[in-house]
């Protein structure tokens, strides 16, 4: 578990990029799906301030616990929630938290829960196979490493791993069975595949393990959705992944919402009836700098995708009346909370 008083030793990635891409000003509202140590928060706090607002959520009661020390003092300008961001939207509703200027993704572990050890999610520290974000979960990684069919087993592994080895590991795994930590786990895979290039041959395969456990690409998909719903006219989502599965997931969804007309390249004219909700702020993701790289080596495989809501005529948030208002309302500052106002009653009448 993440021990008390270490929420800072978490260095946040991209740090300056995602300020810029949520545009984070005073005053504003900002959501971080995945608080951690706080990093991110603390700085959206700070460049928020005065009177900025900050819901942090993580599925990890430990990483909240250890949010809400590090944020001692910073009164209710944060409100912490332990829920799984899969239910950003009735978690926003309950707090009476939207719309909102800006949300955060900073996907996968932090580097507390790597390395605390104890989580199970290193290959580098003897634990019970667990990898669950959440205590309240009921699947851990030993039930899928000891009672997943072979078949299976292979499949998570290729699918969730990109382990060309898949078929031989999971063959190795169902012989070692029971296979109950992470060390143990970590030698029938290296016994399977051997020691090739840099990494240590269970990379991919914890990888797998860790984002089956906790559904991370179906609570991802669904969690983009419900966001861009949650941002007021203009605001910003931004979202940190750190592997191709995860950028694939962003890159398709904000590619999608982008675009006026979604219907196949062959449809000869338009049917599909789609009106764009956002516009891609970066058409080219962003990565870290080397110096960042070379601080940070966990920043490496970072990217940053960024995109602002737009609100169309016709779209079920404001009516053609509504757009032109938020026109107007935008040359004056959109900002204004009567203009959010009239946002949030947009959205519950939807
Ligand atoms: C990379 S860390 C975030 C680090 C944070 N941005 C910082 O600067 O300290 C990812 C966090 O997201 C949490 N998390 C992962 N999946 C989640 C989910 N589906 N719902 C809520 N929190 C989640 C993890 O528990 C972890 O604490």
């Amino acid at each position: 578990m993440i021990k008390r008083g270490l929420a800072s030793t978490h260095t946040p990635v991209l740090l300056a990029e995602v300020l810029r891409a949520l545009a984070v000003q005073p005053g504003g509202r900002y959501i971080d799906t995945t608080l951690g140590g706080g990093g991110h928060a603390a700085a959206i706090l700070e460049q928020s301030s005065p009177g900025g607002q900050l819901l942090g959520i993580d599925a990890d009661p430990a990483a909240i616990e250890a949010a809400r020390e590090r944020f001692q003092g910073s009164g209710d300008s944060i409100l912490f929630v332990n829920d799984n961001y899969a239910n950003l939207q009735s978690i926003c509703i309950k707090y009476d938290f939207f719309p909102v200027h800006g949300i955060l993704f900073d996907l996968g572990l932090s580097s507390l829960q790597l390395d605390e050890g104890g989580r199970g999610f290193s290959f580098q520290h003897e634990a019970p196979l667990d990898m669950r974000f959440s205590p309240g979960q009921k699947t851990t990684a030993a039930d899928i490493v000891n009672t997943a069919p072979e078949a299976k087993l292979a499949g998570i592994i290729r699918t969730y791993g990109e382990e060309s080895q898949s078929g031989r590991i999971a063959r190795a795994i169902v012989q070692g069975r029971p296979i109950r930590t992470t060390l143990q786990l970590a030698r029938v895979i290296e016994q399977a595949v051997g020691r090739r290039g840099r990494f240590h041959p269970a990379t991919k395969t914890f990888q797998a393990l860790r984002i089956a456990v906790n559904h991370e690409l179906e609570n991802l998909e669904n969690a983009l959705k419900q966001a861009v719903d949650l941002l007021g006219y203009e605001g910003r989502l931004a979202v940190i992944s750190y592997h191709s599965l995860e950028d694939r997931i962003v890159k398709q969804f904000m590619q999608k919402e982008a675009r006026a007309c979604i219907c196949p390249p062959e449809t000869p004219v338009c049917v599909c009836g789609h009106t764009p909700t956002i516009r891609l702020i970066n058409k080219k993701v962003i990565v870290p700098t080397t110096e960042e790289i070379r601080a940070n080596p966990r920043s490496r495989s970072a990217k940053l995708r960024a995109a602002e809501r737009i609100i169309a005529p016709g779209d079920c948030y404001a009516s053609t009346e509504d757009h032109a208002f938020l026109t107007i309302a935008k040359s004056q500052g959109w900002r204004r909370p009567a203009l959010l106002e009239k946002i949030k009653i947009a959205f519950i009448a939807a």
